[in-house]
């Protein structure tokens, strides 16, 4: 069994937004302005709350330079984070394969740039990471439009049947969110793969292989829980409301890697006094030195 720390994380933050056309044409919809902050700081603290500290992000040639400027290499949250880059938008599942020699012989964990996990589950779901061993392990939540996602099927027995992608008619409402674990063989998978109708490596081929192999966990994520894909309009809107409300009434941020790092004491004091004068003026920044005042 590997530790979180031996785990490599991967953020696949390429395509080209086509559902957020214009704005798509010259950002990133991964650095879109989520709320208050940009969209892929959410799905990287999720990695770190999980004691992630090795995260390649995968994106296109042109969007490196805005990562580079905004992230680096990540040594300001004490965290090392390395970039690849996807030529062409070709899916998920071609994305995770330029993560290869980044990964080596570890475990791997998959989450899509925008995606946002929020809740208290968040804890048990990094447990049950512990003790992944061996194949894939992935998540469902229920949602009122499946056919918007990859649904899957489940016997009565809690068994996995099948997962489809964005089917007219789904068989379930459980809809598979963009966070994935993946043992070493999800390369080889992968290579096996064909390209479906829309020319793309399917994340959802690469976990029906696992299916098939009888090696596929899929853990419902309760109630309690909350989880946004935020790739059109409408739920980057919704999301970022939630974020606003929640915030608003708890007087606390979500997603803020400062915050994780500083928690997980991977930066100490000083640097996070350090990052929040770089953050004058803003609210981002108050925030920073509220974090040290209340942990005095
Ligand atoms: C992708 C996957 C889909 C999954 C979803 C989660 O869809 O293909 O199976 O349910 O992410 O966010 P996309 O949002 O890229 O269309």
């Amino acid at each position: 069994m590997q530790s979180q720390s031996q785990r490599k994380g991967i953020i696949i933050a390429g395509g080209i937004g086509k559902r957020l056309l214009p704005s798509t044409y010259s950002t990133n919809k991964h650095l879109f302005l989520l709320y208050d902050k940009p969209m892929i700081y959410y799905p990287l603290t999720t990695l770190m709350l999980g004691g992630i500290k090795d995260i390649l992000i995968i994106t296109l040639k042109s969007s490196i330079e805005s990562y580079n400027k905004l992230l680096g290499d990540g040594g300001k949250w004490g965290i090392n984070i390395q970039y690849s880059i996807q030529e062409e938008p070709k899916g998920i599942a071609d994305a995770i394969l330029l993560g290869e020699e980044f990964v080596g012989q570890s475990h791997t964990v998959i989450i899509l740039g925008d995606n946002i996990f929020h809740g208290n589950n968040l804890y048990n779901l990094w447990k049950i990471s512990d003790s992944f061993d061996k194949g894939s392990t992935i998540f469902a939540y229920q949602v009122s439009d499946p056919e918007r996602y990859g649904v899957v099927d489940i016997d009565t027995n809690g068994d996995v049947l099948t997962i489809d992608e964005k089917p007219k008619i789904p068989k379930s409402n459980f809809a598979i969110t963009g966070l994935y674990f993946y043992d070493n063989s999800v390369f080889d998978r992968i290579r096996k793969l064909n390209y479906s109708s829309r020319n793309e490596l399917e994340v959802t081929s690469l976990n029906n292989s696992y299916i098939r192999d009888n090696l596929l966990k899929v853990e419902l994520l309760g109630r309690g829980m909350s989880w946004f894909d935020a790739g059109t309009f409408d739920s980057f809107l919704d999301a970022s409301l939630y974020i606003k409300t929640i915030q608003s009434r708890q007087g606390l941020m979500i997603g803020c890697p400062e915050e994780v790092a500083f928690r997980q004491g991977w930066i100490d004091r000083n640097q996070v006094v350090n990052l929040a004068n770089t953050l004058e003026y803003s609210r981002y920044g108050e925030y920073l030195n509220e974090i040290l005042e209340s942990n005095k």
